[in-house]
């Protein structure tokens, strides 16, 4: 299986650093953002990764990692051509490298606990669909949400940011996917933020009834912000295997 990392966009929730780097070169911990989302994939047996990000940063991308032998993975780069286009549009830039197999997608700031090994061995069992971690979390308009029915066995419904607390499951920067995300994906509209949203992939993919989920265990932080990204530093500094597993 291979991986793609999404480690674009303006990052402005970080400035003033993002004026100068991407966020994902951020430190946490004694690390760059980007190698514990690396890190994630590869000790889940998925070498074969793809970072797409923007134009401005992808030079810097390529000088700290190369071709990822300093953490033993195969990495490949893909530019987004349209600045502020969304997660979903980026997405669209891996279509060559993935081709036809069911691939894992991660957010790039998003840093969590859960191992992906049992994650990936389950969906490469599943024969088609995708696949999202939801968490429960204090702040889900920060999100984007999901709704489950009453005994919780199924997602109902899928909201990007809402209003008012529709249910406390976030819906995590982690996503498994077929190759049918990019039919979805050529399908979407832009949204009231003019992005082309991920959620609006995965409610496709539950409006077929192929969506599926599972609820991750572990602490889960989108170090998107100054706030989380001082949680996340945190938190990699309680973890006691980390340093062993870079
Ligand atoms: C993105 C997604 C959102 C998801 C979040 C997880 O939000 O749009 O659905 O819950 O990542 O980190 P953004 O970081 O673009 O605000």
């Amino acid at each position: 299986m291979k991986g793609v990392i999404l480690a674009g966009g303006s990052g402005s929730r970080l400035d003033p650093f993002t004026k100068v780097m991407n966020k994902h070169l951020l430190p946490v911990g004694r690390y760059p953002m980007i190698y514990w989302t690396i890190k994630k994939l590869s000790n889940a047996g998925i070498k074969d990764i793809m970072i797409v990000t923007n134009k401005e940063h992808i030079g810097s991308f390529k000088s700290m990692l190369g071709n990822g032998d300093i953490l033993n993975v195969s990495l490949q780069y893909e530019v987004q051509k349209k600045d502020g286009g969304g997660a979903a549009d980026a997405l669209l830039c891996s279509c060559r490298f993935v081709q036809n197999e069911k691939f894992v997608v991660l957010l790039g700031d998003n840093i969590f606990e859960d191992s992906l090994v049992s994650f990936v061995n389950e969906y490469k069992k599943q024969s088609s669909g995708a696949r999202v971690f939801l968490k429960k979390v204090k702040d889900p308009e920060r999100y984007g949400v999901a709704v489950l029915n009453q005994d919780g066995s199924q997602i109902e419904s899928i909201h990007e940011k809402p209003q008012c607390a529709l249910s406390p499951y976030c819906v995590t920067g982690i996503y498994m996917y077929d190759s049918l995300v990019f039919n979805y994906i050529k399908k979407l509209r832009p949204s009231d933020r003019n992005e082309l949203e991920i959620t609006d992939v995965n409610k496709m993919y539950l409006a077929n009834s192929r969506l599926y989920f599972d609820i991750l265990e572990g602490w889960w932080v989108d170090a998107g912000t100054h706030e989380s990204l001082f949680q996340a530093n945190q938190l990699v500094n309680g973890m006691t295997d980390w340093e062993a597993d870079l």
